[in-house]
């Protein structure tokens, strides 16, 4: 058996992934600050007291260009790997946030907000979760936390793995990322990774999968060679 039939979310974002992240998922998604950028500007009429979940929140991305944004919001970030929310602690301190920051450690579905949310996140997570049905289970506990129309972005890697589009939009986004210098050894490795540990699937079955799970049919706001990303409201 190979590492890759036993991937484990949490054991690959480990310590030494945590503290790459921040300039690996840059090299990755040329436009990762403009994607968050964005966020803000959808997240802008949100309640001066708002509450926002951040699923898979990772080292801190949305908390702290969302907390940066308007200072008396609150947050949750919940993740699944405990290394990666080491880092957005830290980082939450070093921005003076840490009054307004909770942390969950574990999967969305065994999270029970002590109120719902009135916005929430989930930026590159769920294309991490192969089975359908886990997948399904992690955009109901979002939609279970937020408060009747409140508001969900959501970002994934996305496609038809079978069609010409993929191909074309795949070779392009790794070509822009073996730009950055990666040596070969890595880049087959990252390679043989989105191969085998991303569930792509077509945007239509995507888009099903969130109104299945209690949303409004999300609209993409957001590309980048294949990542996508969407804006819904809880029903
Ligand atoms: C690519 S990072 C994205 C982090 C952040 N949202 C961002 O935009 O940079 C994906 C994160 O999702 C977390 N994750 C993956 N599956 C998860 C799940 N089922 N529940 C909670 N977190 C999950 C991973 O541990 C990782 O920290």
């Amino acid at each position: 058996m190979t590492s890759h039939d036993r991937f484990e979310v949490s054991q690959h974002f480990d310590a030494a992934l945590a503290e790459r992240y921040e300039r690996r998922i840059r090299m990755f998604c040329p436009s990762y600050d403009a994607l968050h950028e964005m966020i803000g500007a959808l997240f802008s009429r949100l309640p001066k007291d708002a509450s926002i979940l951040s699923a898979g929140a990772g080292t801190g991305a949305e908390v702290i260009r969302l907390g940066m944004r308007s200072p008396s919001w609150r947050f949750v970030a919940a993740d699944i790997s405990p290394d990666m929310l080491h880092v957005c602690r830290e980082r939450v301190e070093g921005q003076r946030m840490s009054g307004r920051v909770e942390y969950f450690h574990g999967r969305l579905r065994d999270y029970c907000p002590p109120l719902p949310f009135d916005a929430a996140t989930s930026i590159f997570v769920s294309h991490f979760i192969l089975s359908r049905e886990e997948r399904m289970a992690h955009f109901q506990a979002i939609a279970d936390s937020l408060k009747p129309g409140g508001l969900l972005v959501f970002g994934d890697l996305y496609g038809d793995r079978h069609s010409v589009n993929f191909a074309h939009l795949l070779a392009s986004w790794l070509d822009g990322y073996a730009a950055h210098g990666v040596l070969e050894m890595e880049l087959n490795k990252d390679r043989e990774h989105i191969e085998h540990d991303i569930a792509f699937i077509p945007e239509s079955e995507l888009l099903d999968l969130l109104e299945r799970s209690g949303f409004s049919r999300p609209i993409r706001f957001y590309q980048t060679f294949l990542f996508g990303a969407w804006v819904g409201y809880k029903l």
